[in-house]
C-alpha cells in the first residue's frame, strides 16, 4: 500500500536537522548546539496572559486571519519597529508560527513548474513545501558572498518560470544580514518583474551591533510584490505557542487567507491572547535575550578563529556556520565523528542543501557554561584531525 502514499511526500525526507537532533537523545553525556530555539523563558507578563486567556474560557475559534486586537498589535509592531506598512483588516494573517506562514505563501503562489530562486545555505523549511507544490526549489550559490544573496545571483538564476526569490535574513544558518544598498540593488533587479519576494524576517528582532533591521518590503515598488513572515518564536521565545505571521497587500493577502482557513481555521485561540501581550507591553522583550547572544556570539567567533576554523562573523539570528573544509571530511561525516569522539553534537552544512557541505552549523542558543565546554572539546576535536 506505501506506494499510493503521493509521490511528491515520499520524495521529501525529514529535515537534517531532526534526523541529527534524535540522534544525539540517544547519547546521553553529549553536548548539543543544534536547536535553534531560545534557551530563554517566554516572558512572565506574556505567560500571565496566556493563563488569563484560559481562566476567562477563550477557547473558542477566533477569526480565521487571527483577532483583530493581535492584527492591529503586529502591524503597529512592525511599523514602529522597521517602518513596514500594512492595514491590518486586510494585510495580515495570524499564523500557526512562522512555518504555516511559509506553507500557505507557497501554496497560494506556486503553480506545477513554478520556479522558486532560493540563497544557499538556507533553513530546510523551504525547499518540502516548495516540491509539495509541484515547484522547482532553484538555489543560488552564496558561498562566494558572505552568504549573501546579491542582485547579480538573483540574475543568473531568473527565467521565464521564476515565480518568487525568497530572502532570510537575518539568516538561518549564517547568521548574516543584508544591509540598504544590497536590499536597494535587489529591489532594483525585480521591482518591475512579474515575481514575488517571499521575506522571511522571523530573526528580524535579533541584529547586532547597532545595525537595526531592514525590510525589502519598505523599498519603493517591493512592497507590492513582496509576502514578509515574521513571528513570535525567535523574539519573544514562544517556539511552543506557535504563533507567526503574513504581512502581504491586500489583493494575496484574500487569498492566502483561503489556504489558511483550509488548513487550520485560526491559530491558537490561547496562544493569541498570550500574542497581544507580547506585541503590546513586550515590545522589547528581546533585548535581555540580544543582550545575551552578543556575548555568546562573541566568544564563539573569538574561538573559532583562534582554533583555526574559517568562519563569518554573523551579525544576527542565533548560529554559526564555520567551514570544515580544510579537515577532509563531509559535513556529515565532521559531525558524526565529532559526535562519537568528544560528544558534541552540531548541525552538517548539507543540512541547508547542497551548498551547505563543507560547513556545519552551531547554535548559540545555549548557556555560557554549555558553550565553553562544546568548544573546547571541539578545539581538541580539531587539533586531532
Ligand atoms: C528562517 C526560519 N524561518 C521559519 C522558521 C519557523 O519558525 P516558527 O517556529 O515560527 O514556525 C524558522 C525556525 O527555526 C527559521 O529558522
Amino acid at each position: 500500500m506505501e506506494q499510493l502514499v503521493n509521490a511528491s511526500v515520499q520524495g521529501i525526507q525529514i529535515s537534517g536537522i531532526r534526523k541529527i537532533s534524535n540522534l544525539v537523545a540517544t547519547y546521553k553525556d553529549a553536548l548539543t548546539l543544534t536547536i535553534g530555539q531560545p534557551d530563554f523563558p517566554t516572558p512572565a507578563h506574556i505567560i500571565a496572559a496566556g493563563k488569563r486567556a484560559l481562566d476567562e474560557n477563550r477557547t473558542v475559534y477566533t477569526p480565521n486571519a487571527g483577532m483583530p486586537e493581535l492584527r492591529r498589535a503586529a502591524a503597529a509592531f512592525v511599523r514602529t519597529k522597521y517602518g513596514q506598512d500594512y492595514n491590518p483588516d486586510t494585510e495580515v494573517i495570524v499564523t500557526a508560527g512562522a512555518s504555516q506562514a511559509l506553507d500557505i505563501t507557497l501554496r497560494t503562489i506556486l503553480e506545477p513548474g513554478s520556479e522558486v530562486i532560493l540563497p544557499g545555505p538556507l533553513y530546510p523549511g523551504y525547499e518540502p513545501i516548495i516540491r509539495l507544490c509541484g515547484g522547482i526549489p532553484v538555489y543560488a550559490d552564496t558561498t562566494g558572498t558572505g552568504f549573501k544573496l546579491t542582485a547579480e545571483l538573483i540574475r543568473s538564476k531568473l527565467t521565464d518560470k521564476t515565480r518568487a526569490v525568497v530572502l532570510c535574513y537575518p539568516s538561518n544558518p549564517t547568521g548574516r544580514v543584508m544591509d540598504a544598498s544590497e536590499l536597494a540593488d535587489i529591489a532594483a533587479l525585480l521591482q518591475d518583474r512579474q515575481l514575488f519576494v517571499i521575506s522571511d524576517e522571523i530573526y528580524s528582532e535579533l541584529v547586532y551591533d547597532g545595525l537595526g533591521h531592514r525590510s525589502i518590503a519598505t523599498i519603493g515598488g517591493m512592497r507590492d510584490k513582496t509576502i514578509v513572515i515574521n513571528g513570535l518564536s525567535k523574539s519573544h521565545a514562544m517556539t511552543g505557542w506557535r504563533i507567526g505571521f503574513t504581512f502581504a497587500p491586500a489583493y494575496l493577502t484574500q487569498h492566502m487567507v483561503k489556504v489558511h482557513q483550509y488548513n487550520v481555521t485560526c491559530a491558537t485561540s490561547i496562544s493569541q491572547y498570550a500574542a497581544v501581550e507580547a506585541l503590546t507591553n513586550g515590545l522589547d522583550d528581546a533585548e535581555p535575550m540580544k543582550a545575551e547572544y552578543v556575548k555568546r556570539r562573541d566568544y564563539m567567533h573569538g574561538r573559532l578563529v583562534a582554533m583555526g576554523m574559517p568562519v563569518e562573523k554573523p551579525e544576527g539570528a542565533i548560529y554559526l556556520f564555520p567551514s570544515i573544509q580544510a579537515y577532509g571530511s563531509s559535513s556529515m561525516e565532521f559531525a558524526m565523528k565529532l559526535l562519537e569522539q568528544e560528544r558534541v553534537a552540531v548541525v552538517p552544512g548539507d543540512a541547508f542543501s547542497v551548498h551547505g557541505e563543507g560547513y556545519v552549523r552551531l547554535s548559540y542558543a545555549y548557556s555560557m557554561d554549555v558553550l565553553t565546554q562544546a568548544l573546547d572539546r571541539l578545539e581538541r576535536f580539531v587539533s586531532k584531525v
